[in-house]
């Protein structure tokens, strides 16, 4: 029996238990497993917090150093993957491929057959390395350059940074891009998980319910921001303008301006908090201030005229141009984190199963309406 109609977008609407990430969108705060985020922000790993999320609690000593090492022993592709990433087009972006080559991961994955919760821990562990790679590996395919092999000593961060690169990442950039990881892992029942979520209740698999959640995250409204902000700051800076005038004229042509606003936060985004100061610290270290400027300057202007707070996404765009990343790697890099919080929530939808399948509000033609012969139709 259908019961009330929910709101536009379904705001507010509580749509299953979850024990992974709680917000409170009032307060600002965001926690994993009941751990704030500024805590872990400052103090845990990519691979810590991944831990934390898929089992509930933190690791100890032991346990972190075998997730680890499990991790970094899933960094595989397997040549025929790398082989049909070189046949994509010249035109083709790398959420657009990342997207179709985790569909395809699914293939060479020995458990592909296995929907069980040992089987999609392991396939967890192998998207999640995997995800990585094929960022890495597909950036240089493009460029003409060669493919870097894993190093398997690094972090997921660093091991990234090496394989897209070439050359062994410096401290800062490593544990700048490891905290960005940590920011962006989980956040509850955001559109991307939950698209996951409603694919995995079908009892589907686990590469079709991630290979969904990253068409989810591409769109613009999600996880694209962070790509559409950086574009908005290299058009303002190539045209010289005053940054503020800029969003102004945008706002009084009714757009939105990418970075702002969030369905949940009442308050500043917590995690804007860190990227903001990443992206003034990378900014000033490295002689190349602007991004940052223009950036505050936006910010400042879009909270005293609109009352708009910046998200995740808003200092991310600054942070990682400089780090020397290009703006279309921006949102396969949220994805390359975000798998940590998609395959746990996918786990967790499984471990306690119903079918995802809500109802509609009818709004079409009276029923019954005739039904007429074609050459009696208007
Ligand atoms: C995140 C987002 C999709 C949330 O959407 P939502 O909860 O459906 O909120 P709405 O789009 O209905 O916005 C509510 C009001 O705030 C305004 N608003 C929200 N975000 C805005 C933005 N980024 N720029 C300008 N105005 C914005 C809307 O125009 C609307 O105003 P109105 O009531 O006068 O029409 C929305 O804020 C947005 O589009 N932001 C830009 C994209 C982005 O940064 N996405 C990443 C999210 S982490």
């Amino acid at each position: 029996m259908a019961t009330a109609v929910a709101g536009k977008g379904l705001e507010g609407i509580v749509a299953a238990n979850s024990g992974i990430c709680w917000i409170d969108g009032e307060a600002g705060v965001l926690a994993y497993r009941g751990i704030d985020i500024h805590e872990l922000a400052v103090h845990s790993t990519f691979e810590e917090t991944t831990y934390l999320l898929w089992n509930g609690h933190l690791p100890n000593q032991v346990a972190l150093r075998e997730f680890q090492a499990q991790l970094a022993l899933a960094r595989q592709l397997d040549p025929r993957i790398i082989d049909m990433l070189r046949s994509f087009p010249a035109s083709a972006s790398p959420m657009e491929v990342l997207r179709t080559a985790v569909s395809a991961l699914s293939f060479y994955d020995a458990d592909e057959k296995d929907n069980s919760h040992d089987a999609n821990v392991r396939k967890a562990y192998n998207l999640t390395a995997q995800i990585a790679m094929l960022v890495a590996v597909y950036d240089r395919i493009r460029k003409g350059k060669e493919i870097i092999s894993p190093d398997r000593s690094l972090s997921h961060a660093g091991n990234f940074l090496w394989m897209l690169n070439g050359v062994k990442p410096s401290e800062t950039a490593t544990r700048t891009l490891d905290i960005a990881l940590i920011l962006h892992a989980d956040h509850e029942f955001n559109a991307s998980t939950f698209a996951a979520r409603v694919i995995a209740a079908t009892l589907s698999d686990i590469h079709s319910a991630i290979t969904g959640a990253i068409g989810a995250l591409k769109g613009p409204l999600h996880g694209g921001a962070n790509e559409a902000v950086m574009r908005m700051l290299m058009a303002i800076d190539k045209a010289g303008e005053d940054p503020v005038q800029h969003v102004k004229a945008m706002l009084a042509a009714k757009q939105k301006v990418s970075g702002f606003g969030h369905r949940v936060y009442k308050t500043e985004d917590p995690r804007a908090t860190h990227l903001r100061q990443m992206s003034e610290q990378l900014g000033n270290d490295s002689g190349q201030p602007k991004w940052f400027q223009m950036s505050r300057a936006i910010e400042l202007y879009i909270k005293e005229e609109k009352k708009l707070n910046a998200n995740v996404d808003f200092y991310s765009a600054s942070t990682y141009t400089t780090l020397g990343i290009d703006i279309d790697l921006f949102t396969p890099i949220f994805a390359l984190s975000r798998i940590a919080g998609w395959a746990a929530h996918v786990i967790e939808q499984l471990d306690d199963n119903r079918l995802i399948r809500p109802r509609a509000e009818y709004i079409g033609p009276v029923y019954p309406s005739p039904w007429l012969p074609v050459e009696n139709r208007p």
